[in-house]
C-alpha cells in the first residue's frame, strides 16, 4: 500500500481535481473521462481499440465471449499464473488445458503443440511479472493451427514486445487484456480492466458484451455483462497514464538494484531478462535453491519487516477447483521455490539497501 501512497502523493493534486470534476459533473457511469481514457490508451498502446471494463477478471470473460469461445472448447494456458483466466474459462464451460512453463516463468513453447487437440481453440498468453512472453513462436503456432491467442497482459502494461512482431503485450494477439487493480503497473483506485484488439468486429462485440449485450439503451443483441469502468477510475488512471512510463523507469531500476546486489547469491536465481527481453517487472521474482531455503527466507525477511510474497505457492493445475492430475515439472518446482520481493516505483535507496543487506545476511548465516 506504501507505494500506492506515495505514488497518489506524486500527483496527488492532479489526480485529486481530476476526481473532483467527475464528482461535479455526477456523470459516475460511462462519464466523459471514460471515453477520453479509452482513446488515451489507444494512443498510448498504439492500438486501435482499447474497451475499458470492470476488471481484468471481467476483460478475460468479455474476451473469450468475443471471440465466440463456447462450451467444450478449450483454451491452453500456463499453470503457474493467477486464477482470472481458467476461472473465466470454466464459469464459460470452456476447457482450461494447463501446459509447463519456461525457465522465466513464461509459457513454455514447446509444450504447445502437444497440448493442442480437435477442441483446442485458443492459446492464452500471460505475461506473468512484466516479462513478455515468445509471441512470434505463439502466434506461429497459433496461425498453423487456426488458433486465435489471448493475451493476458494483467501484469504487463507497458512492456513492448520486439520480436519479428512488434508491439505493446496485449495488443499483439487476436485479443489482449490488462488489469487495473491499485497494484499494478497502472493501478487504480478499486477495480478496471480493459480489452484491446486491432479488430474492429471483436472491439463492437467486447463492447455490447461489457454493455449488458446492448448497442442501444434497451434493446439487447447478445448476453452481456454488467462490466464498465467507473468514471472516477477513468479519471484517476488519466492522469496516472500520463506518467506511466516515468513509473515503469523507476520499477525497472529497482529490478536493477536488486540484481547489482543479490547476483553473488549463488543460492538464487535472479529474474534471466536480458536485453532480448524487455520488462517492466511488475513483480521481481527469485527462485531459491530448495524449497525448504525458500520458506526459511520467508520467515527471516517476514520477521525482519519486508513484505515478501510467493506469486504463487500452488500451481493452477493443482488448485482444487480446477485440478487436473498432469506433471508439470516446472510449474510445481517454482512454486515451491519462488518468492518475490517488495517492487514498486516508490522504493527509496534505503528500503532496498535494508532488504539486500537482510537477504545477504541471512545467506552469511546460514553458510
Ligand atoms: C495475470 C493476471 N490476470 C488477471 C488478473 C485479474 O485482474 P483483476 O484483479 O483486475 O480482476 C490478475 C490480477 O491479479 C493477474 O495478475
Amino acid at each position: 500500500m506504501a507505494n500506492i501512497n506515495a505514488l497518489h502523493l506524486r500527483h496527488k493534486e492532479e489526480i485529486e481535481s481530476s476526481i473532483q470534476s467527475v464528482i461535479d459533473k455526477a456523470a459516475f457511469i460511462k462519464g466523459d473521462e471514460v471515453a477520453t481514457f479509452e482513446q488515451d490508451l489507444e494512443s498510448y498502446l498504439n492500438v486501435p481499440h482499447a474497451i475499458s471494463c470492470g476488471s481484468g477478471t471481467d476483460a478475460l470473460t468479455i474476451a473469450m465471449m468475443a471471440l465466440g469461445l463456447e462450451r467444450g472448447d478449450e483454451v491452453i494456458m500456463p499453470s503457474f499464473a493467477y486464477a482470472a483466466l481458467p476461472e473465466a474459462a470454466l464459469l464459460l464451460g470452456i476447457k482450461p488445458v494447463f501446459v509447463d512453463i519456461n525457465e522465466n516463468y513464461l509459457l513454455d513453447v514447446d509444450a504447445l503443440e502437444t497440448a493442442i487437440t480437435e477442441k483446442t481453440k485458443a492459446i492464452a498468453a500471460v505475461h506473468l511479472f512484466g516479462a513478455h512472453c515468445d509471441m512470434d513462436s505463439i502466434k506461429e503456432i497459433a496461425d498453423r493451427h487456426d488458433l486465435r491467442v489471448i493475451e493476458d497482459a494483467a501484469q504487463s502494461l507497458g512492456t513492448y514486445y520486439q520480436g519479428i512482431i512488434q508491439g505493446y503485450t496485449g495488443c499483439i494477439g487476436d485479443i489482449g487484456i490488462t488489469s487495473f487493480f491499485p497494484s499494478k503497473n497502472l493501478g487504480c483506485y478499486g477495480d478496471g480492466g480493459a480489452i484491446f484488439t486491432k479488430s474492429k468486429e471483436l472491439a463492437d462485440k467486447a463492447r455490447m458484451i461489457a454493455n449488458h449485450g446492448q448497442n442501444k439503451r434497451y434493446y439487447h443483441e447478445i448476453i452481456g455483462l454488467n462490466s464498465r469502468l467507473d468514471t472516477i477510475q477513468a479519471a484517476v488512471l488519466r492522469v496516472k497514464l500520463k506518467y506511466l512510463n516515468e513509473t515503469l523507469k523507476r520499477r525497472i531500476s529497482v529490478a536493477h538494484f536488486y540484481h547489482e546486489n543479490l547476483s553473488e547469491i549463488s543460492q538464487l536465481r535472479l529474474p534471466r531478462h536480458n536485453k532480448s527481453v524487455n520488462c517492466t517487472f511488475h513483480q521481481y521474482t527469485i527462485e531459491c535453491e530448495s524449497g525448504e531455503l525458500r520458506d526459511k527466507l520467508q520467515d527471516f525477511l517476514k520477521s525482519k519487516g519486508v513484505s515478501v510474497m510467493i506469486y504463487y505457492p500452488l500451481p493452477l493445475h493443482h488448485q482444487k477447483a480446477y485440478s487436473q492430475s498432469i506433471p508439470l515439472k516446472n510449474a510445481e518446482r517454482m512454486s515451491k521455490r519462488v518468492l518475490s520481493l517488495p517492487i514498486c516505483s516508490e522504493k527509496t535507496t534505503e528500503e532496498l539497501e535494508y532488504i539486500t543487506n537482510q537477504i545477504k545476511d541471512f545467506f552469511n548465516t546460514i553458510k
